[in-house]
């Protein structure tokens, strides 16, 4: 790894380093002021637009009856209530949002049971143009009159209540009331406990719930705090109907016992506030007690002052975005917002429990929502290791000590539960793309290529959630047989062909590692196992749409034990031929949230082989082109990002670099529709921040393959080294026209490669790049492009070779 770090030369030309990282126009703007948190809030991005930290486990937000997987949509649903826990841009079922609390001005004629309890009836419209977001601050007035403020600590949200003077329902006087239930945002509560304190109005309060996409129940407790007005009266509610009396259990037994069967919290009412109508509600959370959520909200805001938690979530976020800074070259805001607000969403999750994990206590860190790997390791891991591999490194070790105590590494993990695997074991491929990258403080790299080798050679009981299934038949056969059976472990029978693809990529990755940690016989066997998709290849394979034939042959296709094919039209799962047809479900099909024209093109290590396997660059480009200019890729789903850079394969960056025109702003924009899918814990925004800056990882190889930047220069500070690298581009027009690479040069000489490594941004240095407005011949040569498992230019059934250590090489070259 460090030989190719060498490589790189040392930064020469500092005067334009220096001029270029300070660069600000003279607004004085950066970039926490364009983050706008309400991108993709609806149109199914799913994105939660509330108050958190980077990686916080508090997250305070509206809950809207309706499409509510992120807790708010900007549609015009109605809102029963803010919680303070949620995760982002999920497709699974809604997450999270325990507890949620809700305000009443008062209760008409002052009859407590005349306020409004139950979700159905309390639930009210938002007023539209009242709501202000920014990082660790949100706002919104209801048609109540009432506006909520609110803002979060790590563990603690803090909302601040402003009730109008005089109440708009009929008959009421000015007696706040706020109630919380025991439910959470996909109603799954099972069980529960809460007591009332009326001397001070604290309630306190636990439950068990299901995790949103995955199995196993949760349990999660919250403390809640009164500021700025007189306890009046309080007590506990269940169903429509409230009581004094001041504690409550739903116990699990025959009836069933969720929020919709039996509605149930507690309840406080409050004198007229004593200053600006104004009252103040902390909620402390924790997985481990009440006591514990009572000691996170008073450690943490230990004063009430709203201000300034709101001004110490802003320089938190400060923090982590300003180790970028873009020169925008006059390019419009809006392209700025799109860029900086993919950052921020990027920083979302996974979250921060150490501390709050209820199953171990073993001083490591723990992350929760993984949510999920199969989305967040193609470019929310790749770009957290870029801005912020402290954060990275403890991500690592957390995944580590979950393989420790639990057996395995998760594919997918969210509330302390188990998630669901969508394909290959992808933690194998954050961990290889973490090694290579020099994340390494503290971290067992021997643990890590234990808990690797397991996900490759020992198949789990329930492959549904960690490990893969069909290892037998993935030795013996070399592929994931459709209608696999398997003896060894139970899992959901489908999508044999996207998982032979994935688990291939695995396997090349585990290759990485085992070169790198000196394992050379495993080196050898994940190398040679890696090139398995090929196995499910069918040369002869054609593909037609209404009879038309595309013009292409050769396709991945189903294969049984007994190796006769199987048939699965290429474009069925694209948008062109039942687009819903292939999820995780019994019902699903051979492959996985895409059509088998897309997996076509599934072998990231492998580029060389498949290039000349669809018959040379030439057609490989074609090919490429009609997946994107037919309708068939559907690019708001993860694996269609790296479609935009295999041009860089073929020797045609150019390409990548329309394609990434192509998409950004009419599919990723600043919108509040302006993600094409679920975010996915910020998939989508990291995708974006990554193309905007003119590069994007092969995430599990140490390769960023080069575009121009959307902006003048581009300067990221690594946290590492504090080194800073610059991508500036020559000839730059806001008008998009230059988006062609001329020519190319790293820290004042001739750079011809059309990708990078990472040891530019661990060393820093000024990459610079002359654009034009038609295609070049800068990076278009064999050896210009970027590694890859090839066969021998002899043509030797020795065909496989992999040779990052030396970046001489015209890798793979041979075969093209
Ligand atoms: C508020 O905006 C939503 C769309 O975001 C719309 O459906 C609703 O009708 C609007 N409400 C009012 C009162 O204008
Ligand atoms: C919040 O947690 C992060 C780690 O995720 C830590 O760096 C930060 O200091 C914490 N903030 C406060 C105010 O404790
Ligand atoms: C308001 O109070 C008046 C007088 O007590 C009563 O007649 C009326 O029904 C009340 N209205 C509502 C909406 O409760
Ligand atoms: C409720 O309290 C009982 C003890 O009184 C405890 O056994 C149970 O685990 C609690 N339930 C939850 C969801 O915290
Ligand atoms: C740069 O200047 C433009 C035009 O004055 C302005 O809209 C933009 O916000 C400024 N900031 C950056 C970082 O480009
Ligand atoms: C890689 O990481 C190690 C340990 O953190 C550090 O000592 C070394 O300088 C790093 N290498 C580079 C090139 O930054
Ligand atoms: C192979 O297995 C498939 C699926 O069970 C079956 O349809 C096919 O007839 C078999 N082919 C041969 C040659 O046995
Ligand atoms: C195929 O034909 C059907 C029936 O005419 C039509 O609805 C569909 O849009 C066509 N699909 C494509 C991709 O052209
Ligand atoms: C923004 O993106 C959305 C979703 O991808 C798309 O539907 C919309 O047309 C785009 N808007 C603009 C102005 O490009
Ligand atoms: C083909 O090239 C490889 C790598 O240079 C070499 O090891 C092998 O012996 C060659 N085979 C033939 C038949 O020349």
């Amino acid at each position: 790894m460090n030989l190719l770090i060498r490589k790189i030369a040392p930064a020469v030309v500092w005067g334009i380093l220096v001029k270029h990282a300070v660069a600000q126009n003279g607004t004085g703007r950066s970039g926490y002021d364009y983050v706008d948190p309400l991108i993709g809030t609806t149109n199914g991005g799913h994105v939660f637009p509330g108050a958190t930290l980077p990686f916080g486990m508090a997250k305070a937000g509206p809950d809207i009856y309706g499409e509510n997987q992120g807790g708010f949509a900007s549609d015009g649903s109605p809102i029963y209530g803010f919680s303070h826990m949620h995760d982002s841009g999920t497709g699974g079922s809604p997450s999270l949002g325990n507890f949620p609390i809700f305000a009443q001005s008062g209760c008409p004629n002052g009859d407590i049971n005349a306020c409004k309890y139950v979700l159905w009836e309390r639930m009210t419209d938002r007023i539209n143009g009242t709501i202000h977001a920014r990082p660790g601050y949100f706002d919104i007035t209801l048609a109540s009159n009432i506006r909520t403020e609110m803002t979060v600590t790590n563990h603690t949200a803090l909302y601040r209540f402003t009730f109008p003077a005089t109440p708009i329902t009929p008959n009421t006087t000015s007696n706040p009331h706020i109630l919380v239930e025991l439910t959470d945002l996909p109603q799954t509560r099972s069980e529960g406990n809460i007591t009332v304190y009326p001397s001070n109005g604290r309630i306190t309060g636990s439950g068990r719930f299901s995790p949103s996409f995955g199995i196993g129940t949760y349990q999660s407790y919250f403390c809640l705090d009164f500021n700025g007005a007189t306890v009046k009266d309080a007590g506990v509610w269940s169903n429509s109907r409230a009581a004094r009396a001041t504690s409550f259990k739903i116990v699990p037994g025959d009836v069933r016992q969720t929020p919709s069967d039996r509605p149930a919290g507690g309840w406080v009412q409050f004198e007229q506030p004593k200053e600006n109508n104004q009252i103040l509600a902390r909620v402390g959370m924790s997985f481990i007690s009440e006591a514990q959520a009572c000691a996170n909200a008073e450690r943490e805001i230990p004063r009430n002052n709203f201000d300034a938690i709101v001004a110490a979530a802003e320089s938190a976020w400060r923090a982590k975005l300003d180790v970028i800074t873009i020169d925008g070259g006059s390019v419009s805001d809006s392209f700025l917002t799109t860029f900086w607000s993919g950052v921020y969403r990027s920083m979302i999750s996974p979250q921060d429990y150490t501390g709050e994990n209820p199953n171990w206590n073993s001083g490591e860190p723990y992350y929760d929502s993984f949510y999920c790997i199969w989305d967040s390791f193609r470019s929310i891991h790749p770009l957290l290791t870029l801005l912020d591999p402290q954060s990275q490194t403890l991500m690592i070790r957390s995944l580590l000590d979950i393989y420790r105590h639990e057996g395995w590494l998760p594919d997918c993990r969210m509330s302390h539960c188990k998630g669901f695997t969508q394909g290959g074991s992808n933690a194998d491929i954050v961990i290889t793309d973490a090694y290579l990258k020099n994340i390494s403080e503290g971290i067992d790299w021997n643990l890590a290529y234990e808990a690797v080798v397991k996900d490759a050679e020992e198949e789990p009981p329930n492959w549904d959630v960690e490990g893969r299934g069909g290892l037998e038949s993935w030795k013996t056969l070399g592929y994931i047989p459709t209608e696999n059976i398997d003896v060894l472990g139970v899992g959901t029978e489908t999508r044999s062909i996207s998982r032979t693809v994935e688990y291939a990529y695995n396997d090349f990755t585990i290759a990485l590692l085992a070169r790198a940690l000196g394992h050379t016989s495993d080196y050898n066997k994940y190398l040679a196992r890696s090139g398995n998709w090929l196995n499910m290849f069918k040369p002869d394979q054609r593909s037609d749409i209404n009879g038309t034939d595309t013009g292409f042959q050769g396709f991945l296709q189903p294969r049984y034990t007994n190796g006769t094919w199987g048939y699965q039209d290429p474009i069925f799962c694209s948008p062109l031929l039942d687009f819903t047809g292939c999820y995780l479900n019994p019902s699903g099909r051979e492959t996985y949230e895409g059509p088998v024209w897309l997996y076509t093109f599934f072998a990231p290590g492998d580029m060389a082989t498949l290039i000349r396997t669809l018959g040379g660059r030439e057609t490989f480009v074609q090919r490429l082109n009609w997946l994107h200019e037919s309708g068939i890729l559907y690019v708001g789903d993860e694996q269609a990002f790296l479609k935009l850079f295999l041009y860089h394969y073929a020797g045609r960056p150019a390409l990548s670099a329309q394609r990434a025109h192509q998409y950004i702003p009419s599919l990723f924009n600043d919108t509040v529709s302006g993600i094409p899918g679920n975010d996915d814990s910020g998939a989508m925004g990291s995708f974006v921040a990554f193309v905007m800056m003119g590069f994007f990882p092969n995430a599990g190889q140490d390769v960023y393959f080069i575009i121009p930047p959307f902006f003048e220069s581009v300067s990221i500070k690594n946290g590492q080294t504090g080194k800073t690298a610059t991508i500036r581009n020559v000839n730059f027009d806001a008008g998009y026209k230059n988006i062609y690479i001329q020519s190319a040069k790293m820290n004042g000489v001739s750079y011809t490669r059309n990708w990078l490594q990472h040891g530019f941004f661990l060393e820093g240095g000024v990459l610079e790049l002359v654009l034009g407005d038609s295609e070049s011949a800068w990076g278009t040569r064999v050896e210009d492009g970027p590694p890859s498992l090839g066969p021998y230019s002899n043509g030797t059934a020795a065909r496989r070779r992999w040779d990052m250590g030396s970046v001489d090489l015209g890798f793979g070259a041979g075969g093209l």
